[in-house]
This record gives C-alpha cells, sequence and structure tokens, in this order.
C-alpha cells in the first residue's frame, strides 16, 4: 500500500480457517503475514497499520495475541484491525446471531488494544468449520466454510479498511 508498511498477525491452529481468511486480507492490503512467536515487539514500531485474527477459542481469541497486544509499550496508538473466523453454527442460528457474537468474541482483544491507544478501524467475522469436542463424531459444523462468499466478504472488509486508513 504505497509506502506504508502493513502486517497481519494471524494464528490459525484448528483448521487453518483463519489463515485462509488472512491470504485474501493480506492479498488485497499488500501485507506481511506472522504467527505471534515470529513477532518481536520492538518490530511493530516499523508497522502503520497491523491486522490482527485468530479463530475464537472459548468466546476469544487465541491467546498469543492477546498476550502479544499485553507486550506493546502503553500509548502505542498504532492503527489497527481485528478478525477471526468462528464456529458459530450460522446454518442453525444464522448471520445476525455471527454478527452479534462478534462484539463479544472480539471484547478482549479490543480491549487490549483501546487500553493500548491503539485505534481499531474496523471488525470482521466469519464462519469456520468446527470439529471441537464432541462436533468431530458428527462431521463437524460450518463445513466447508470459510467460504467464496466469506472470502469476497473478507476481500470487501479489507477495501473499506484501506479506505480507512488511506483517509480515503
Ligand atoms: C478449543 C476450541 C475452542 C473453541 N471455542 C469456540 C468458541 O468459544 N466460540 C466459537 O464460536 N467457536 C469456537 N471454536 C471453533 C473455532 O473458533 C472455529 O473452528 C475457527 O474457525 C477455528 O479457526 P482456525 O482453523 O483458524 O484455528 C473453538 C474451537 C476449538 C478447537
Amino acid at each position: 500500500m504505497d509506502s506504508k508498511k502493513t502486517l497481519i498477525i494471524c494464528q490459525s491452529i484448528h483448521h487453518g480457517n483463519t489463515m485462509k481468511v488472512t491470504e485474501v486480507l493480506a492479498n488485497e492490503l499488500d501485507t506481511e503475514i506472522k504467527k505471534p512467536f515470529e513477532v518481536k515487539i520492538e518490530e511493530l514500531n516499523e508497522y502503520d497499520l497491523i491486522g490482527f485474527g485468530s479463530g475464537i477459542y472459548d468466546d476469544m481469541h487465541h491467546t498469543s495475541l492477546l498476550e502479544l497486544v499485553d507486550k506493546l509499550p502503553e500509548g502505542a496508538g498504532k492503527k489497527t484491525f481485528i478478525f477471526s473466523t468462528s464456529g458459530v453454527p450460522v446454518s442453525i442460528l444464522g448471520d445476525k446471531f455471527l454478527q452479534n457474537y462478534l462484539a463479544k468474541a472480539h471484547s478482549a482483544l479490543r480491549n487490549k488494544l483501546e487500553s493500548k491507544d491503539c485505534k481499531i478501524l474496523g471488525d470482521f467475522i466469519c464462519p469456520g468449520f468446527n470439529t471441537n469436542v464432541f462436533l468431530k463424531y458428527f462431521g463437524g459444523l460450518n463445513k466447508n466454510r470459510p467460504n467464496q462468499k466469506d472470502f469476497e466478504n473478507a476481500k470487501e472488509f479489507a477495501l473499506r479498511i484501506k479506505g480507512e486508513f488511506l483517509g480515503l
């Protein structure tokens, strides 16, 4: 994105669902991708925009992302965005339920970023294949998600973030 440096930090441990979304976002935002353990906290100074994404595990982002944000200096003041994939069964509960769940699922990471004066330009959540615990015995939920439509939504989200970031 011109001379601005952007980074997405992603942890995707269950089925690689969030990494698939990350690749779409990264392509659109011309962004590097790193895992939390690959990031040295001092190097985040170099980036003008940082995205944080993972699956949702026990109603929040992966702890490695939360712990990384804890290490940011006070007043870090970065421009950021947050995204995730979640096992909420959208075919049963619907997209509206998932969108409402976003506030809960993103609140831990959101609060930590805001406590470091980071500006959150937007949030994105989408369904992800889930075979956690007993679900594996029934073939799992959200089969084949994220799908093509989810990738299109991710692309649209990336374009919105790009516009916000560049002040377009
Ligand atoms: C240990 C574990 C806990 C999970 N907890 C939740 C949860 O609290 N809420 C939810 O919506 N999905 C939950 N899920 C489902 C994942 O969020 C979903 O499958 C996600 O797409 C996984 O992303 P990943 O493949 O990038 O790791 C959980 C999955 C695992 C393995």
